[in-house]
């Protein structure tokens, strides 16, 4: 070993050794700084009554959304109404103390994506979807993409693990503490076929996703100015016109940051924005951009 070497060496031994370190560190620290997601963060127990579940699944069931109904009869594709209202059950309905959860955003998701690929030839499409939750609007995508016999990958992202036991305020909870893989063990030709799922937070994932082309992204994650301002800004190089983004809760009275975001993000970025509103709540609302 030659002293002119030994400085470089030593500076490499060192690069070496801290790169080892950081690496052993780095994934009890992600979970570290994530760790109320991995304990369950919906659902501490078990409801002791899965009747409970049934009769707001019948409630849901009850409502009527005419603005939906109309806006998928344009589209032409409707989604199969027992396969969806048999996801709905296992992934959206909750129990007290929150209200009924619509879930129309599945049936816009279904329809805006299968007219779009129906229009289009592609061999494969990429789709981002931000707020993966139990993995609902994910499936209405991949229900889409298989309707149509149309190749693709669905990332969906979320902070709540997939691969960890725990409650889900879900009619399946009754069964035990699950991993999401396991609560949707029913839809594994989809999740095989088409899902990728991502756990960490948008802020730090997105920016490490290097997707060419994002034909169609559903953000549904964080529900702040500053994530909608960033995601769709992180969406500009890898759209292209007609491709699609669906916001969920464009609502005045509940979200007045994210709205006014979605609304300047539509115009700096030039999307057309079709506001939908379904019937739960005073103005529960919707937006279809598409990119000009
Ligand atoms: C309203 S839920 C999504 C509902 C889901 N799209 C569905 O249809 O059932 C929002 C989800 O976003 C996730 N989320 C919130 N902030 C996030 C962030 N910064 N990064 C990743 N996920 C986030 C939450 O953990 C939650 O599961």
């Amino acid at each position: 070993m030659s002293l002119k070497t030994l400085p470089a060496q030593l500076k490499n031994l060192f690069t070496k050794r801290m790169h080892k370190l950081a690496f052993r560190l780095l994934e009890p620290m992600d979970r570290w700084a994530f760790r109320p997601y991995y304990r369950s963060p919906l659902a501490v127990r078990p409801h002791k009554d899965t009747d409970d579940y049934l009769q707001r699944w019948a409630e849901v069931k009850q409502q009527s959304h005419p603005e939906i109904v109309t806006f998928v009869q344009k589209t032409g594709f409707a989604i199969d109404e027992e396969w969806f209202q048999d996801l709905m059950l296992l992934t959206r309905m909750r129990v007290t103390p929150n209200p009924p959860v619509a879930s129309e955003h599945g049936r816009i998701l279904y329809s805006t994506l299968s007219a779009y690929v129906a229009e289009r030839e592609f061999e494969s499409v990429n789709i981002l979807e931000t707020g993966t939750h139990l993995g609902f609007s994910a499936l209405c995508l991949a229900k889409a993409l298989q309707d149509q016999q149309q190749p693709g990958k669905i990332i969906t992202m979320d902070l709540i693990p997939h691969d960890v036991k725990m409650y889900w305020n879900s009619i399946a909870d009754e069964q035990g503490p699950q991993t999401r893989l396991e609560l949707l063990r029913d839809y594994q030709d989809l999740l095989d076929q088409y899902l990728i799922f991502l756990q960490g937070d948008t802020r730090l994932q997105m920016k490490k996703l290097q997707l060419s082309r994002v034909h169609y992204a559903a953000l549904d994650g964080a529900h702040t100015y500053e994530d909608i301002h960033l995601e769709v800004a992180s969406l500009q190089n890898k759209q292209q016109p007609g491709d699609m983004i669906f916001f969920d809760d464009y609502t005045l009275t509940q979200f007045p940051e994210v709205v006014k975001a979605i609304d300047e993000v539509c115009e700096k970025y030039q999307y057309s924005q079709e506001v939908l509103k379904c019937s739960e709540g005073p103005d529960k609302g919707y937006v279809v951009a598409v990119k000009l």
